[in-house]
């Protein structure tokens, strides 16, 4: 198994992806971390314990920091909803928020583990720089980091700028110089990573009350995603999957496609602070810091979904 840290903002499709890292017999999750992102820090820290405890998840549950390294923090309520999951309800948590922080639980299940550890973040990387900014030592025993995050080509905040890079680009900026291997999933990837709506009737069939809510979840994201016309053909009838990649790629790598690139983000650009710099031409003549998704076998990868909300149903 594959033994893996969690920093997440759920979030609707940070749920889906601790649906796949907890179903996963290939994940050993050692530790689930909150970053502040599409919602406030009490909020993510309230529904990843929610979440996980309504999927009976045996895990130790960490807060992360309030606030971006140097911005106030930016929010995407617009599309996760206030609570950060639409209008589904879940009873309020039986996991506790645990004792340590987030980066001081971090540092202690990275030195105690036997294995590098990998650590999966689908939110702005503020908990991971700070972790490798006071504990540089705990470098070695990180195999790679798995972020979803950035974009090549495009954005969905700006023009050239992915949500959780913007929210903290200082933060992605420093991760990226830290040496620790890569790998990005950014929008280039996560835009193929989608289901259908016809494809998620096979998630409402199941008919478990885990399946209802994933459902609904799902529905509420998709009657968001309504709102931003100008994005491809299909974006108003399908759901972008943008965080269960950082987890499948681990699981199943030879679902995608990437290639290794020099990355680079941008901290104060007047339209450009948060964009991650593919050196996709290699012009840069650095060497690849980083591993960088941008093909998706869709259809393996949906299936792949609709069976670990099965597994949890069934549990
Ligand atoms: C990312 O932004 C968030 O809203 C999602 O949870 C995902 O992590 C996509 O840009
Ligand atoms: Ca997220």
């Amino acid at each position: 198994k594959i033994p893996v840290i969690i920093d997440t903002d759920p979030g609707i499709d940070d749920a889906m992806m601790l649906t796949l890292a907890f179903a996963s017999e290939c994940l050993a999750v050692q530790l689930v971390t909150t970053s502040s992102g599409n919602i406030s820090q009490d909020k993510t820290n309230y529904n990843a314990r929610a979440f996980l405890s309504y999927i009976g998840a045996q895990v130790e549950v960490a807060r992360g920091l309030e606030h971006p390294m140097f911005k106030t923090l930016t929010v995407a309520e617009d599309v996760h909803g206030e609570t950060g999951f639409g209008q589904t309800i879940f009873p309020t948590p039986q996991l506790p928020c645990s004792e340590r922080p987030a980066v001081q639980a971090m540092v202690d299940v990275i030195q105690k583990s036997e294995v590098p550890i990998t650590i999966i973040a689908t939110g702005p990387l503020t908990n991971v720089a700070a972790l490798l900014f006071a504990h540089p030592e705990v470098k070695s025993n990180i195999k790679q980091i798995s972020w979803m995050g950035g974009a090549a080509v495009g954005g969905n905040m700006s023009p050239t700028t992915e949500f959780n890079a913007y929210v903290d680009p200082h933060a992605a900026a420093f991760v990226f110089q830290s040496g620790v291997p890569i790998t990005m999933s950014p929008l280039d990837v996560t835009h193929k990573a989608y289901i259908t709506l016809e494809e998620a009737q096979a998630i409402k069939a199941l008919n478990s009350p885990f399946a209802n809510k994933i459902y609904e979840m799902l529905t509420f994201y998709l009657g968001m995603m309504k709102k931003t016309p100008f994005h491809a053909d299909n974006y108003d009838r399908t759901m972008r999957f943008h965080d269960l990649c950082a987890v499948s790629c681990l699981i199943t790598p030879e679902l995608f496609k990437g290639a290794d690139y020099f990355v680079t983000v941008e901290t104060t650009g007047e339209y450009t602070a948060g964009t991650t710099v593919v050196d996709y031409e290699k012009r840069s003549h650095h060497m690849p810091n980083a591993h960088v998704l941008y093909q998706v076998n869709r259809v393996g990868f949906v299936q792949q979904f609709i069976d670990a909300v099965h597994i949890i149903s069934e549990r």
